[in-house]
């Protein structure tokens, strides 16, 4: 979709839709209001007439207008005027695109950020236009013969500014945004949605590939098993050894600042099937587990997003890609390896992969001497079971760290919600025989699984993103979502914008 601002008059405007906002009890926006005089009331009449009352996603098409330039008018609710938050706004985005996909538009304008919402600018409101326009768009349609849905017709959607430099430039900067964080978004999604037969660690190993070639200051490294080898990546390794996939430590370096300037380390988890290994999971869902990289997948987007607005920072991607598999060489339950930090762990379940593959990478991201280090991993059941599917989980040893993601997450509508990882949490990690267990028994598992990273990222500021309730959706519509996309967008653009 092509996404473009425009200040154009109301009478020079033509185009095949137009979307306007009305607020609850009917109330007009300002250009609806307009557009209704325009029309010798028509608006009001129509709406009126159809008992439309305007509660957020409210939609009404009104598929034809007599003499007018415009060929059709998309109203749109957005609920009472001074509880308009970003959620609901978000909301009435989403009723809008799916409206304006089936009517039939080539083209359409879109007012519908002149409407106030709470703590928000315009700048956010014309990002979250490209954002939730592309998001409810997106189908995934690579692996099938024949698409289920008609093409879609529509094709540039113009956003309708004031005049004035500033309102532009905001406008501008959101749109630049908004295209970016979206396009990361979909990448993810693409990725996690293909299967583990084809979404392979070597894979996902070019797809990172593909990417630096995009962008000249983004450089990307493919580390293969003798070197995960040479460093001494046992607990890593240990993991891949189940598998008939090569592993593979992918590394994307993104310098958008002078090379005195220590990075951001981005780490994320790449398990492109876990089926536990010889601590088998169930058979019911387990073909989600294919989702099992959608940490892998965000940062290889983010880093690349980075690099397509140009960020002033220096960002690391660390991603480990291995599968879990069962295998007559796959970890065994009672098992003890050594991490390439040293310490020694016991594998009392081999479903506790992701914390094998995370704690080396963690131990190989101190050689950037990073600002801060932010994993994201779907990590565990328990966080689904403490958190619900709304928030990701946040674990932090740093408190303004850990304040900054959340600021983040509440600008991008991605949000995470923070556990403890105290110290009374390690004893569920004691083991009789290594430094540490894999698991910490059934209670707090999502914190115990922190706990367990947090042994190995003693050396600088730290945070640990559990998404495994929001990285993707299941039942009916089950899909990944793209998340934590946003989150780690805004953090990055919060650096420096
Ligand atoms: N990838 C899973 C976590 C997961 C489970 C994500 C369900 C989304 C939905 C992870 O590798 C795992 O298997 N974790 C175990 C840990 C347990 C053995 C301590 C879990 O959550 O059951
Ligand atoms: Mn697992
Ligand atoms: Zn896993």
């Amino acid at each position: 979709m092509d996404y473009s601002i425009s200040s154009d008059l109301l009478d020079q405007l033509a185009c095949d839709c137009l979307i306007l906002g009305f607020y609850s009890k009917r109330k007009l926006t300002p250009r609806a209001a307009d557009f209704d005089q325009h029309c010798q009331g028509l608006i009001t009449r129509i709406l009126k007439r159809d008992g439309v009352e305007g509660k957020a996603g409210d939609t009404l098409l009104i598929n034809q207008i007599a003499d007018a330039k415009i060929e059709r008018v998309l109203l749109v609710g957005l609920g009472k005027r001074e509880e308009l938050t970003g959620t609901i706004y978000r909301k009435a985005l989403t009723a809008a695109i799916q409206s304006l996909k089936g009517s039939g538009a080539r083209n359409a304008v879109s007012a519908l950020h002149e409407a106030e919402v709470k703590e928000r600018d315009l700048g956010w409101k014309i990002r979250q236009t490209v954002e939730v326009f592309e998001h409810t768009l997106y189908k995934f349609t690579k692996l099938k013969k024949k698409s289920d849905d008609k093409p879609l017709r529509l094709s540039a959607v113009q956003l309708l500014t004031d005049e004035g430099e500033q309102q532009v430039q905001e406008a501008e900067i959101g749109l630049r945004q908004g295209r970016a964080i979206a396009k990361g978004m979909i990448q993810v999604r693409e990725l996690a949605n293909l299967p583990g037969n084809i979404c392979t660690p070597s894979y996902l190993a070019e797809q990172a590939e593909k990417l630096g070639k995009l962008h000249k200051k983004l450089k990307v490294k493919i580390l293969d098993e003798a070197d995960l080898e040479k460093l001494g990546m046992g607990a890593f390794l240990s993991v891949a050894k189940g598998s008939r996939q090569p592993a593979k430590l992918i590394v994307l370096e993104y310098q958008g600042a002078s090379d005195k300037v220590k990075p951001i380390v981005l780490i994320g988890k790449g398990v492109t099937f876990d089926a536990g290994g010889i601590s088998l999971k169930p058979a019911a869902n387990m073909d989600e587990m294919k989702y099992d990289m959608c940490g892998g997948a965000s940062v290889l987007s983010t880093v690349a997003l980075a690099a397509e607005l140009e960020l002033p920072l220096n960002v690391v991607g660390l991603v480990p890609a291995s599968e879990n598999l069962p295998d007559g060489n796959a970890n065994k339950p009672g098992d003890i390896i050594t991490s390439m930090a040293g310490l020694t762990i016991e594998i009392l379940n081999t479903d506790a992969e992701g914390r094998l593959l995370l704690c080396d990478t963690l131990a190989y991201a101190a050689r950037y001497e990073p600002t801060v280090v932010i994993d994201v991993a779907t990590l565990t059941g328990a966080c689904i079971v403490a958190l619900g599917r709304h928030p990701s989980g946040l674990m932090s040893n740093d408190d303004e760290l850990a304040a900054r993601i959340i600021r983040a997450g509440e600008r991008a509508c991605d949000p995470v919600w923070r556990l403890p990882i105290w110290d009374d949490y390690q004893e569920q990690l004691k083991s009789n025989f290594a430094d540490l267990a894999n698991i910490g028994g059934p209670d707090g598992g999502a914190i115990t699984a922190a706990c367990f990273l947090s042994r190995f990222s003693k050396d600088y500021k730290w945070a640990h993103v559990d998404i495994a309730g929001t990285a993707w959706k299941t039942g009916n519509d089950k899909g990944a979502t793209g998340r934590p996309v946003p989150l780690l967008a805004q953090y990055l653009i919060d650096q420096v914008w």
